[in-house]
């Protein structure tokens, strides 16, 4: 595999309440779909928003998939690293504070926050998960103790099997996080009632944070 390479194509926007959301988008979207949605769930946050580097017939991804919902390990893990190194590359570049960083993903992006948070447990503060599901089983249990993480599914998801959205929920749970499982009778696509929801439980997240 060749060797980690922390630029992204992304857009950054400047805040003004010391809080930056790190967008992560769905498999297809890019570095400017997430971004109304930041904007309606954290008011006058900073923006960090990466295109993910992986190509699937042209829709970008975070990482490589076998087949749907069968994810390339190696991959995975090494582009979790790369996004990694990207974040702090970016703290220094634009001078936001990496303490207060909080992943919003969706679907895919939703799975490499859930793969970051195993891997780089305390990289994020916080985490609003639409659609996640067990990116890996992590051979130790990293510590988030105290972690704030709020995870959307919807019961009738053909993407994502509602047994690894609950597994990762466990996994989450286990390690300490302090975990806000929300299902609904929907499907894939995110409904304006969750995006109320998440906006709502972000703000007394926030208000912790500042
Ligand atoms: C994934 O590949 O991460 C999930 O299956 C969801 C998606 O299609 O983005």
């Amino acid at each position: 595999m060749s060797e980690r390479d922390p630029g992204f194509v992304h857009r950054f926007f400047p805040g003004e309440t010391g809080v930056t959301l790190l967008l992560l988008h769905g498999t297809g979207g890019d570095e400017n779909d997430l971004v109304p949605l930041g904007r309606e769930l954290a008011p006058g946050a900073a923006i960090l928003s990466p295109r993910g580097k992986v190509s699937e017939y042209g829709a970008a991804r975070f990482f490589r998939r076998l087949a749907e919902g069968v994810f390339d390990q190696e991959d995975l893990v090494f582009r979790t690293h790369e996004l990694a190194d990207f974040i702090e590359a970016a703290a220094e570049e634009y001078g936001f504070d990496l303490s207060k960083l909080v992943a919003v993903g969706y679907s895919n992006g939703a799975n490499v926050a859930a793969s970051l948070m195993l891997l780089h447990p305390g990289l994020l503060r916080a985490a609003v998960l639409f659609r996640a599901m067990v990116p890996f089983e992590p051979e130790e249990t990293p510590d988030l103790s105290g972690m704030p993480v709020f995870l959307a599914a919807g019961r009738t998801d053909r993407m994502i099997p509602p047994q690894s959205t609950e597994r990762l929920a466990e996994i989450l749970r286990e390690a300490g996080a302090d975990l806000d499982l929300r299902w609904r009778d929907t499907g894939h696509a995110l409904t304006y009632e969750e995006v109320a929801e998440a906006r709502e439980w972000l703000s007394g997240v926030l208000l912790k944070l500042s």
